[in-house]
């Protein structure tokens, strides 16, 4: 049976030693929130680290992962200098400020990345220890970045998915990492990555057109030769929990409880972060100084309780966090308290659920203003616990939640002004308007709650693996193959038609440099000796390169994607005129002025502009210009704009490889033809042969042929298959 396995860096248990034994905690944060609730799936297994500095060697270990196994967590030991260097190293050093936009943080330390490498590779082997390749695999966050690659290494079959629980920056930001790229191509090996929110996705797609390359279609790469699928799934909060807190006995005990020592005589301002920088809890105690200020009426009639959880105590930042907000609570509590009157009750701990809960049902405001946040559960929490409608929530807009609760009284967390006049708008806005706000918010958190969350991003896993399905389902199979040989072998009379750029030899930036290796002269050589055979190279080349390149090993060459073809000597297809040329040349250069990296490719009959070096981003955007340019201006002319693989072809129009193709395959009757390419202008050939002609795409994406093969390495083999046959 199937199961499946998440894999976290934290599982939802803190192991902890006091007095040389060790006890178990719950952890914090919203990741563990939220996974908590796939924990009780039957048939699922936790993998992660349980938040103790111990070697895996250390003869505990094992005591520790019988222990754990009852409730189906499977440990990831960390040693002392893994936690230092991954961490609170690569992990809470580098990544969390930088995608949290706080770059000035971030230190870049090759020891730092070296053991965020062993460890994802520990991860992976502990991984195993549990999996099988039927198993669905669900990554999450930011210290595990590389673990898809590596699993997919092991397991290709395997279902993989990935969520990121924290922001993904801009691609400038991102660019900043010196890693950059192993990060994406780590992330690229989940068949589905899921965001919180559609900017999140937005930038993470611009990083990879940037960092290695790949474009995409409506979210979806292709990665060689699978698809990969980039969405966004808010994260929702287990709504029926929150919204039931007060049919529970203990909790309503326990607000009875916090009402009498706080008193009814005051209005309650909550928040409750982990104590991170991110978080902006500096900025919220001087918009509320700001606040007490501006409304001296509010004193001795408000308190603010202000829950900072500890967080990444080692950490230095954090450690600087809390003397600056230990210091501003005396400052503030100092200079407008009296004698009865404490306005901030700073709680420095966690709290268990139903204290929390609690908390909630009595405060009267939220107030929850991070600068930078991916999601932010408790604002969630919050709502869905304010069953009787009456509160209000004052929410940073910079926090993943502030896409969704729209109704909240939304903040600029710098804007300390603006921020304390949001206080007095939530403690003086009228019962109906707090009613209406909360209902629309809840009505959302309800629909999309964390059960939905799950089984939406497992339904659209699910939906992505039928689609690598049908993807391989074209792949040139062994049975597909031998088939192939069989009939070659047979054949009297075979035409075997071929591309040369991605099709026998890979792309490179300079077009100069793809001569044919040994290992291609020699296949070709005996492919063309061998007897009963025509051996065709159909492409974008010009005639001379195909010639030196290939024409010692050719029955005939086509070249300028069919402009020109050799059968016995070079002729065009048809009478042709290359006056448009000086038309349409100055606006090329012009295009070249503008886009480093581009240049102009001049044929007899064609006019290429060249764009493989030139900046995705910018490439694309060019790319729309120019085409609509051409288009405009071709109209008269008698020629036609062809996109080839990072390349656009001006030539006469109705000249095309398929028409060149069909000059050979009307020369006599074959009894086996097979066509290879990789590129948009060999679908014109495709097109034109015949039904049981073997036509062969390779890489992957909507194609007229019947097969593909992965990549030039596939092509070179199957060619040295036919060979050896
Ligand atoms: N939480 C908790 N006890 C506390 C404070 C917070 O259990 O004392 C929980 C809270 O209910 C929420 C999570 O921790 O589910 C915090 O998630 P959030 O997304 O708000 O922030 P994160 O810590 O992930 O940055
Ligand atoms: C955030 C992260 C989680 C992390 C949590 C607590 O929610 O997205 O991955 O577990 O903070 O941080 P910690 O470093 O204690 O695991």
């Amino acid at each position: 049976m199937s199961k499946l396995i998440i894999v976290s860096n934290r599982l939802p248990i803190t192991l902890v030693r006091k007095r040389g034994k060790l006890k178990i905690q719950s952890s914090s944060g919203g990741l563990v929130t939220a996974l908590s609730l796939l924990e009780n799936q039957e048939k699922s297994i936790w993998t992660g680290w349980p938040g103790i500095a111990l070697s895996h060697l250390n003869p505990e270990a094992d005591g520790i992962k019988k222990l754990l196994k009852s409730n189906s967590y499977h440990p990831v030991f960390l040693s002392k200098k893994d936690i230092e260097d991954y961490y609170q190293g690569f992990c809470n050093e580098m990544i969390w400020p930088l995608f949290h936009y706080f770059v000035q943080y971030a230190l870049y330390d090759k020891k730092f990345w070296k053991a965020y490498k062993r460890v994802n590779e520990a991860f992976c082997n502990e991984v195993m220890d549990v999996a099988d390749s039927r198993d669905t695999f669900w990554i999450h966050d930011y210290h595990l970045m590389l673990l898809p690659k590596l699993l997919k290494e092991r397991l290709p079959n395997a279902k993989i998915g990935f969520f990121l629980h924290i922001p993904f920056p801009s691609s400038e930001i991102f660019r900043l990492i010196p890693w950059s790229e192993e990060i994406i191509e780590g992330l690229l090996g989940s068949d589905l990555i899921g965001f919180h929110t559609f900017d999140y996705v937005r930038h993470f797609l611009e990083s990879v057109r940037r960092v290695l390359g790949y474009e995409h279609t409506l979210g979806q790469i292709t990665v060689k030769n699978r698809a990969v699928k980039v969405e966004t799934f808010p994260m929702g909060i287990d709504y029926e929990k929150y919204s039931g807190v007060l049919n529970d006995k203990e909790i309503r005990e326990r607000v009875q409880k916090f009402r009498k020592k706080i008193g009814t005589n005051y209005k309650v301002v909550l928040s409750v972060d982990r104590l991170d920088y991110t978080k902006g809890i500096p900025q919220r105690l001087n918009a509320f100084d700001v606040f007490l200020k501006r409304n001296p009426k509010y004193k001795g009639r408000i308190v603010f309780i202000l829950v900072a959880v500890p967080s990444r105590t080692e950490v230095e930042h954090y450690v600087m966090l809390k003397e600056r907000v230990d210091k501003l609570i005396g400052k503030i509590n100092g200079e407008h308290g009296t004698i009865g009157w404490v306005p901030i009750w700073y709680l420095y701990r966690s709290f268990e659920f139903s204290d929390l809960a609690a908390l909630y049902s009595i405060a009267d405001v939220l107030f929850i203003t991070p600068i930078r946040d991916g999601m932010n559960l408790v604002a969630k929490e919050f709502v869905a616990a304010k069953t009787n409608n009456k509160g209000v929530l004052i929410l940073g807009e910079m926090a993943g939640t502030a896409k969704e609760l729209g109704e909240a009284i939304v903040v600029n967390p710098n804007d300390e002004e603006k921020t304390a006049d949001a206080i007095r708008q939530a403690l003086e806005m009228p019962e109906k308007e707090q009613y209406l706000r909360m209902e629309t918010m809840q009505i959302r958190l309800k629909r999309y709650d964390l059960k939905k969350w799950a089984s939406d991003f497992m339904d659209r896993l699910d939906h992505i693996n039928e689609i690598q399905q049908k993807m391989n389902s074209k792949a040139l199979s062994s049975k597909g193959r031998r088939n192939l040989i069989k009939f070659y072998t047979k054949s009297k009379n075979s035409l075997i038609l071929l591309d040369y750029d991605g099709t026998l030899m890979p792309f490179n930036e300079n077009p100069e440099k793809v001569k044919p290796d040994q290992e291609l002269k020699s296949i070709l050589r005996s492919l063309y000796q061998q007897k009963n055979n025509q051996l065709v190279f159909i492409s974008g080349r010009n005639r001379k390169t195909l010639d030196d390149w290939v024409g010692k090993f050719s029955n005939g060459l086509v070249a300028e994607h069919g402009v020109w073809f050799k059968d016995g000597v070079w002729k065009t297809i048809e009478v042709l005129s290359d006056g448009w040329k000086k038309e349409i040349h100055p606006i090329l250069e012009i295009f070249v002025d503008r886009t480093p990296g581009s240049f102009i490719e001049e044929k007899d009959y064609s006019l290429v502009w060249h764009f493989r070096k030139v900046d995705p981003a910018m490439a694309m955007v060019r790319v729309g210009e120019l085409k609509d340019i051409l288009l405009h201006i071709t109209a008269n002319l008698d020629v036609g704009v062809l996109e080839g693989n990072k390349v656009i072809e001006v030539k006469n129009s109705g000249v095309n490889k398929g028409r060149a193709a069909l000059y050979w395959i009307s020369k006599k009757k074959w009894d086996f033809i097979m066509s290879i390419g990789d590129d948009h202008t060999d679908e014109d050939i495709f097109e034109v042969l015949p039904g049981w002609a073997y036509s062969i795409k390779v890489g992957f994406g909507p194609s007229k042929a019947r097969f593909n093969l992965r990549s030039y390495v596939e092509v070179r083999t199957l060619l040295k298959q036919m060979v050896g046959a």
